[in-house]
C-alpha cells in the first residue's frame, strides 16, 4: 500500500470534517488515516543479533525501579554491571554501595549533569542499556544508546507520545538495535499461564480483553523535588489522556496476538472528571501550597476502547488518583469461556463444574498450564537470594532473566520495537480522542504491514 501524502492526510481530513458537519456533528468523529513515515533502515521484526556471552550492562536512573534491577541484574548468570549513572547524588550513591555489597569492582559511575549518560554510553565495553528514568527521558535515552551501538531496554511506557514512539521505530531499524519496553507484567504467573492457554485455544476463538492500571498512587504528591511523585505528578497537570497504559494492555496485546497476525487499529477513548488530586492536595497541604494551586487536567478515570484488525475490542482503564484497591483488571474472553483478574477466576464451557458460575479456585490450570518459562526461572530464583528475585511476585527477575538469555543466546526478544511503540501510542491516541470528545482514531501501524506476516509469539522455556 503506497505511504499517505500529506495532501492525503489533510484531503481525508476535510471529508471527514465536511461529512461531519452535514450531518450537524460539531467536527470529525471519525480522524483521518494515521501517516506512516517513510522507513529509514530495514524491520526488525524477529532481530537476532550475534550471541553475547556475558552480556555487559549499564543502568540509567536508579529510583524506585532503577535500584532493584541493578540488584538482579548482578544476580544474574552471564551478566555484568559495567557502569552506573545518576544525576542524584544520593541515588548514585545507594547504586555504589549496591554493587560493593555484591563485591563488582570496576563498576563505573556517571551523573554530573543531566547528559552524563551520554559519556558512559560511549564506554566500548557495554552491550545493553537499562533505562529507569522518568517518561520523556525514555526516548532521548533509548535513541543515543541504540545509535552509540547499545541495546535499550526502557522502562515503562517507552514513550510518551507518536513522534516518540516512530523515533524509536526509526533508530531500532536504523541501527539494527533491540529496542525492549520492559513490559514485567506480561512475565507474570498468571499472565504467562494465559497466554499459553491462549496459545493453545483453551478459551477458544478470542474476542475481548480488558487490562487496566488502578492503582492509588496519592501519596506520591508528597514528593516535592526528588522521587516518582515530583514528576509523574506534573504529568497529571499537562496530559488527559490514560497516561500509563502499559502493564494491563501489555499482556492483552500478547494473548491477542498484536503485531503478530493482529494489530490495534482504532481507539476511542474518554476521561471522567479529575477529582482525586485535587481533592488529596487540599487535605495534605497548606493553602497556597504548590500542590494546591496546581490545576490536575488528567481526568481520574480515564477508559479507551481499541479495537483490532480483526474486530476484537480491548478496554484499556486507568486511575491512579483514587482510593480503589489495586486491579490490572486481565480479562481475556474468548468463544468457549473468560478469565478475569482481580480477583482471579475464570468460566470455560465444558471444563467448569457448573454452569454459568465462576470457579475461583485456580489450582488445577496451574498444573495443567503453568508456563515453562515461569517453572523454570522460579527454580532457579529460588537458590538466589530473595530480596533480589521477588520483586512484583517475581515477574520481575522472569523478565530480566529472560532478557538476559535472549542476548546470550542470540535470540529475538518477546517484547519488540513495535511492541514497544504500538503499547506506548495509546497515551497520546488516548489523550487527542479525550481532546476531541471521544473522536475515533487511527492506530499507526508501526510494523509497516509487517503484523500480517509475523508469527504469534511461542511459549518459549
Ligand atoms: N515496570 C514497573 O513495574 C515499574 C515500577 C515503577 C516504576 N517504573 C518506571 O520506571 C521509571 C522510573 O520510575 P521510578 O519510580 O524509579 O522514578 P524515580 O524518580 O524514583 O527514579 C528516577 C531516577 O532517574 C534519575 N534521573 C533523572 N534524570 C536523570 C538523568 N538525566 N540522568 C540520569 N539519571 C536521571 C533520578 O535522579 C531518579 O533517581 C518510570 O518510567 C516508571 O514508569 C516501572
Amino acid at each position: 500500500m503506497p505511504t499517505p501524502t500529506r495532501r492525503d492526510f489533510l484531503r481525508a481530513v476535510s471529508t471527514a470534517s465536511a461529512a461531519a458537519l452535514a450531518i450537524g456533528l460539531p467536527g470529525p468523529a471519525v480522524a483521518a488515516t494515521a501517516i506512516t513515515p517513510r522507513r529509514k533502515g530495514a524491520s526488525v521484526v524477529g532481530l537476532r543479533v550475534p550471541k553475547i556471552d556475558i552480556v555487559r550492562c549499564g543502568v540509567i536512573g536508579l529510583g524506585e525501579r532503577g535500584l532493584p534491577t541493578l540488584r538482579e541484574l548482578m544476580l544474574l548468570e552471564g551478566c555484568e554491571v559495567k557502569a552506573i549513572c545518576d544525576i542524584h547524588a544520593p541515588s548514585l550513591q545507594a547504586g555504589s554501595a549496591e554493587v560493593l555489597k555484591r563485591g563488582r569492582a570496576g563498576v563505573k559511575t556517571f551523573g554530573e549533569h543531566a547528559e552524563s549518560y551520554l559519556k558512559m554510553l560511549e564506554m566500548p565495553d557495554l552491550d545493553a542499556v537499562f533505562i529507569c528514568t522518568p517518561w520523556r527521558l525514555h526516548v532521548p535515552m533509548a535513541v543515543a544508546a541504540m545509535k552509540a551501538g547499545k541495546h535499550a531496554f526502557i522502562e515503562v511506557p517507552a514513550a510518551v507520545t507518536l513522534e516518540e514512539c516512530w523515533q524509536l521505530v526509526d533508530t531500532a531499524e536504523e541501527t539494527q538495535r533491540h529496542c525492549m519496553m520492559m513490559e514485567n507484567v506480561c512475565y507474570g504467573r498468571d499472565e504467562l499461564m494465559l497466554l499459553r492457554m491462549c496459545r493453545e485455544g483453551v478459551l477458544g476463538e478470542l474476542l475481548h480483553g480488558e487490562g487496566a492500571y488502578i492503582h492509588d498512587l496519592r501519596h506520591q504528591m508528597k514528593s516535592l523535588d526528588h522521587g516518582t511523585g515530583s514528576w509523574r505528578t506534573t504529568e497529571h497537570e499537562l496530559r488527559n489522556g490514560n497516561i500509563y497504559p502499559t502493564h494491563g494492555l501489555g499482556p492483552i496485546a500478547q494473548y491477542m496476538s498484536i503485531n503478530r497476525g493482529d494489530r490495534f487499529s482504532r481507539l476511542v477513548s474518554f476521561s471522567s472528571p479529575s477529582l482525586g488530586m485535587p481533592d488529596y492536595a487540599a487535605q495534605n497541604f497548606p493553602e497556597g501550597h504548590r500542590r494546591r494551586t496546581a490545576k490536575y487536567i488528567c481526568g481520574d478515570m480515564n477508559t479507551a476502547i481499541i479495537k483490532t484488525a480483526k474486530g476484537r475490542t480491548i478496554v484499556v482503564q486507568h486511575d491512579t488518583q483514587n482510593p480503589n484497591p489495586y486491579s490490572r483488571a486481565n480479562v481475556i474472553k474468548g468463544t468457549k469461556g473468560v478469565f478475569s483478574g482481580y480477583p482471579n477466576r475464570i468460566y470455560i464451557e465444558g471444563r467448569s463444574p457448573k454452569e454459568h458460575a465462576w470457579e475461583t479456585d485456580l489450582t488445577r490450570y496451574y498444573q495443567e498450564f503453568e508456563h515453562p518459562l515461569w517453572k523454570k526461572v522460579e527454580a532457579i530464583a529460588a537458590k538466589l537470594p530473595a530480596e533480589g528475585t521477588s520483586g512484583h511476585g517475581g515477574m520481575d527477575f522472569v523478565m530480566r532473566w529472560r532478557i538476559i538469555q535472549c542476548l546470550r543466546e542470540g535470540l529475538p526478544l518477546d517484547q519488540d520495537v513495535y511492541d514497544a511503540a504500538a503499547w506506548s501510542s495509546i497515551s497520546e491516541l488516548s489523550e487527542k480522542s479525550v481532546a476531541q470528545d471521544g473522536a475515533s482514531l487511527e492506530v499507526p501501524d508501526f510494523t509497516r504491514g509487517a503484523w500480517e506476516k509475523t508469527a504469534p509469539l511461542g511459549i518459549v522455556s
